[in-house]
């Protein structure tokens, strides 16, 4: 969050986002490691951080900026998104102006990359990236940001400390959610709180919105949770793979058409929802279904037409869910 900013009209997520270590809500290894870590800034290497989304990554990447650069910490941080950016060319462009770009009245240990979703790079790009690291690790740290870090190829990972974020478990994602309430003085039923966390499954940014988008709707409540939790893009799109695997085709494509249209979800979003509620079903045939899921991630990567790729992808999990004889709970 820009302190400048209104407190009033920023999303809640980006309201609440910790600016300190110690504000991070569990993740308590990755913490004691890291604090000690800048302890002695110097010494720090470079960082990659894999986990799932909405479990405090980029957060804590910006407060080590913080920590570690103190005031100067905007003015040599530079945050950037490997899946935005046009390709590798436009981050070594970019890291290189950063890189050059001298202030000698200030001290500081060395500048701060940030590059989130370092893990849909190409290992072409990634390749390419190890040497840039290379060429500019005397004056910059980079942190690495990513879902998987068994996509980050062998020789960047051997050069960082690797931190893994975990899920967040109910209790502490529902004392987060009591204490926001608390602080907007939104009422709130106690019992709602749970059932929101579930929904969530364990990613703190969506419990979070769900929790603002129920708010607005007067209390948080049961009903008005189920509400806003039912018409998230997360639980449509475990909605869509059910059918799929129903073998209900069309009706399956109808709700993906909705969702990417109506509702603007993409389709690499869609394909990730896809995939972590295909391996929280637990099909006996998951191998099948990873492998299918892997296709057409590849294919969308390269480029083919994703209402195509889609839909033939639903027509596959139709047969993988015929082969098991698949029902919806
Ligand atoms: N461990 C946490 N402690 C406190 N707040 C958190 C935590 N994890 C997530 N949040 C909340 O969720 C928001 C998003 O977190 P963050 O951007 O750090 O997630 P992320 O792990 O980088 O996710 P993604 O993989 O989707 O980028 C934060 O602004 C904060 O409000
Ligand atoms: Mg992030």
């Amino acid at each position: 969050m820009s302190e400048e900013e209104s407190q009033e009209s920023i999303m809640w997520t980006e309201k609440y986002r910790p600016m300190r270590l110690d504000d991070i809500v569990n993740q308590k290894a990755a913490m004691e490691r890291l604090k000690s870590m800048i302890k002695s800034p110097g010494n720090m290497p470079h960082l990659l951080f894999a986990g799932p989304p909405g479990t405090g990554k980029t957060t804590t990447a910006l407060c080590i900026a913080r920590t570690v650069l103190n005031k100067y910490w905007r003015d040599f941080t530079l945050e950037l998104n490997a899946s935005d950016e046009r390709g590798i060319n436009t981050v070594r462009d970019r890291v290189k102006t950063f890189a050059r770009y001298a202030d000698r009245r200030v001290e500081i240990p060395f500048r701060i990359i940030i590059l989130d979703e370092a893990d849909e790079m190409t290992s072409d790009a990634q390749t390419a990236l190890r040497r840039i690291m290379e060429t500019y690790s005397r004056g910059t740290r980079f942190i690495l940001i990513g879902n998987y870090s068994s996509r980050i190829i062998e020789p960047i990972q051997s050069r960082c400390a690797i931190f893994r974020f975990s899920r967040l478990n109910e209790e502490d994602v529902v004392n987060y959610l009591a204490e926001i309430c608390e602080k907007e003085a939104v009422k709130f039923d106690k019992a709602a709180l749970p059932i929101l966390s579930e929904a969530a499954e364990g990613d703190l940014r969506h419990a979070i919105n769900i929790l603002e988008s129920a708010s607005t709707l007067g209390e948080v409540n049961s009903e008005n949770v189920r509400k806003t939790a039912g018409i998230s893009g997360k639980a449509k799109v475990k909605d869509v793979v059910n059918l799929a695997l129903e073998g209900k085709l069309n009706d399956a494509r109808m709700q993906l058409i909705e969702l990417t249209r109506v509702y603007g979800l993409s389709e690499r979003d869609f394909l990730k929802y896809a995939n972590e509620t295909i391996v929280k079903l637990g099909l006996p045939n998951l191998g099948e279904a990873s492998e299918v899921m892997a296709k057409y991630d590849y294919r969308l990567i390269v480029g083919a037409h994703p209402e195509i790729q889609l839909t033939a992808l639903l027509a596959e999990l139709g047969r993988i869910g015929r082969d098991i004889g698949f029902k919806s709970k």
